[in-house]
């Protein structure tokens, strides 16, 4: 009789028993919505908390001999879950958290390091330079992966050094020069993980800062759905135009697969109260790219990645 193939060829109980011989933090189907800002998706079948460089490499290097995939998770806030949820190793950043502040405005902070916080932070110490990102609901490593910026903000030109690691190459010190930020992306992602990153800020006056972050976020508050479960912009901006403009002046906004909506607010969101699946997700975004593609020939790509 044939043996049907199945995609987990690997042995999950080993890998387990290595990965807690080497200390490395993890549990088994672990449910990914609470760790998403859409607050929707499946279980993760191992998620995994490195605390270290080492640690990271640790696990990379496990993975890559049981032939797991790893995905690496941080914020969650520019994630779409599959409702099925993912298998192999969801590498978790939340532990590598550490915020050190040196003379000269040098921050020294990990990848795991909720970006809004560290911002506060920052603006506390009256350093200036990413005041203007308060408002991205990312981690740092996810905020450097995804080169995420808002309004005038970028994070390149604030990176003095990224400590990154990969399976294949350990631990890299990259110095800014080395380091490619594009629109929504960057020399990371693909097997390349930030652990930690040094910046340079600016000092001036922690109530002038302040003053500065308190307008930006009433200004995205006024057009952006804050405070209700979405994944931020699901779309890149065409060339030389804004996605959500474009969804507006289709009159998409409202419009729903299920329980997810399109926001009246700005219409490069998707929204929902609760009552969603990811499967209604996904197919509002394929309803809209296919009205788009139809109206305007324009061929719309996500901004938000799926783990399925
Ligand atoms: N607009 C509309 N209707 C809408 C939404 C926007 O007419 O429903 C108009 C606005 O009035 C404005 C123009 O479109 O004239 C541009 O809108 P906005 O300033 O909101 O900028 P965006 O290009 O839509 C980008 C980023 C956002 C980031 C904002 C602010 C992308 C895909 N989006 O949006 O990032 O917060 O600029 O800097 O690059 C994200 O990455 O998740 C994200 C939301």
């Amino acid at each position: 009789m044939p043996v049907s193939k199945t995609a987990k060829t690997y042995n999950s109980d080993a890998f387990a028993r290595e990965l807690e011989r080497a200390g490395v933090a993890f549990a088994r189907e672990v449910a990914l919505a609470r760790y998403t800002t859409l607050g929707l998706g499946g279980p993760a079948e191992f998620l995994a908390r490195p605390r270290s460089v080492d640690e990271i490499h640790t696990l990379l290097t496990l993975a890559a001999a049981h032939e797991l995939p790893v995905k690496v998770l941080g914020a969650g806030s520019n994630l779409i879950v599959s409702d099925s949820g993912v298998r192999g190793v969801v590498l978790h950043t939340s532990a590598l958290d550490s915020v050190r502040f040196d003379e000269g405005g040098i921050v020294h902070a990990g990848a795991g390091c909720h970006f809004p916080g560290l911002v506060r932070q920052c603006a506390s110490k009256g350093l200036r330079g990413i005041e203007a990102g308060v408002g991205i609901p990312g981690s740092l490593g996810g905020v450097l992966t995804m080169n995420a910026g808002a309004y005038q903000f970028s994070i390149g030109p604030l990176v003095d050094e990224v400590i990154a690691v990969s399976a294949s190459g350990g631990k890299v010190v990259m110095p800014r020069d080395a380091i490619d930020f594009r629109y929504r992306a960057s020399s990371f992602g693909r097997g390349l993980i930030v652990a930690e990153a040094r910046l340079a800020l600016a000092p001036d006056d922690p109530a002038a800062i302040r003053a500065d972050m308190d307008g930006r976020m009433r200004f995205r508050k006024q057009t952006q759905p804050v405070g209700v479960k979405s994944s931020g912009c699901i779309f890149k901006n065409p060339e030389g135009a804004s996605a959500g403009e474009l969804l507006d002046e289709l009159g998409l906004k409202g419009l729903s697969v299920g329980g997810a909506r399109i926001s009246d607010v700005h219409a490069n969101f998707i929204v929902h109260n609760g009552d969603a699946d990811t499967a209604d997700v996904l197919g509002l975004i394929d309803a809209v790219r296919q009205r788009v593609r139809e109206t305007t020939e324009i061929e719309l790509e996500p901004e938000v990645v799926t783990w399925n």
